[in-house]
């Protein structure tokens, strides 16, 4: 036999020497839920490991992900007061304003990257303005305009809109680039599914809608080339990172975006994707380290460049001790 695959895998050390993907802690961005209050570090049921935290009781959390060298959060605020518009996402003393503040003062090396919408903010859970029910695309610009403003006044480094409005990222960079932050990146959410792999951060966030669903805005789990079309948008309205969500069940669009695209990819691992090896592991099914690791790689291997991903710590620290097998 002239060609035999399998006289590269005769060593762990052959192995490591033809390895296509690596995974790094530099891959990893770490999501956090702040919510409004003192002394909070409240368990999230369907996502064992994860917590709300309140701002006094971040260093908890941010030692970790220092101690971890995960470059980047992600911030999700819980706010006290709900309204109708989400008016407290562009409050200068809201939560998420407060713990950027924070977090910058006292994490100055990590990177603050802000999720930009109003679902865990207005009293009906959509992400907008509602007229009759139906989320108001071009009202709810100027309202995340203000919202990012807001973010970049407290000092956040980068912003990551997620509400899927239709002009969002040209609207974002407009009010960036009039009020003195042209080098703020935006990270956006291009592609994102209408998905059932939310409903942990639904708990986590309090952001469920409270009527409907979020079809009218998130994508159809079908489609493929409207993906495509949805990153050309953010593309030409100068998104500099592109990214999809959720990940495992969507590395054929990851694949095709990253084929197409010279920005950095990003792919979010969602929480209903972490409570499901979460909780097959602790039945004992899978072994939740192995699958764990095993999935974050196909998420590279597909193109992600960057993999958001409430195992950041986890995998980081496994990283750190495995790097030679
Ligand atoms: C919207 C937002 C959602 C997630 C991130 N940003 C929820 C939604 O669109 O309903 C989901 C993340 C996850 O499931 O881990 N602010």
């Amino acid at each position: 036999m002239m060609n035999r695959t399998r006289r590269l895998r005769n060593s762990a050390s052959l192995r490591r020497l033809v390895r296509e993907t690596t995974l790094s802690v530099n891959d990893f961005v770490y999501p956090l839920f702040i919510e409004e209050g003192q002394d909070i570090v409240q368990p999230v049921t369907s996502m064992p490991g994860v917590h709300r935290y309140s701002v006094d009781r971040l260093p908890e959390i941010m030692d970790r992900v220092v101690a971890a060298r995960v470059p980047a959060v992600l911030l999700f605020g819980i706010p006290a007061h709900k309204d109708d518009t989400g008016s407290e996402t562009w409050n200068e003393a809201g939560i998420i304003q407060q713990a950027i503040r924070f977090i910058k003062k006292n994490y100055p090396q990590v990177t603050v990257i802000t999720d930009v919408c109003f679902c865990e903010y207005t009293s009906h859970g959509h992400c907008g303005v509602l007229v009759d029910e139906y989320v108001d695309n071009d009202a709810t610009l100027g309202n995340i305009q203000k919202q990012v403003l807001s973010h970049a006044a407290a000092g956040a480094d980068m912003v990551a809109p997620s509400g899927m409005m239709d002009g969002t990222v040209a609207a974002i960079r407009e009010a960036l680039d009039a009020n003195g932050y042209a080098n703020l990146p935006v990270m956006a959410y291009s592609v994102k599914y209408a998905s059932s792999f939310y409903g942990p951060f639904r708990e986590a966030a309090d952001s469920a809608p409270s009527f409907g669903d979020r079809k009218t805005y998130q994508m159809d789990p079908a489609n493929s080339r409207e993906g495509l079309l949805e990153a050309e948008y953010d593309d030409l309205e100068g998104a500099d990172i592109l990214m999809v969500k959720p990940a495992i069940t969507y590395l054929d669009v990851v694949k095709s975006i990253k084929d197409i695209f010279n920005k950095p990819i990003a792919a979010y691992n969602v929480s209903g994707e972490y409570a499901m090896i979460k909780a097959a592991a602790a039945n004992g099914w899978i072994d939740g380290e192995k699958v764990m690791m095993e999935l974050l790689l196909s998420i590279k291997r597909a193109g992600a460049d960057i993999i958001i991903t409430y195992f950041a710590l986890e995998a980081a620290e496994i990283l750190t001790k495995t790097q030679y097998e």
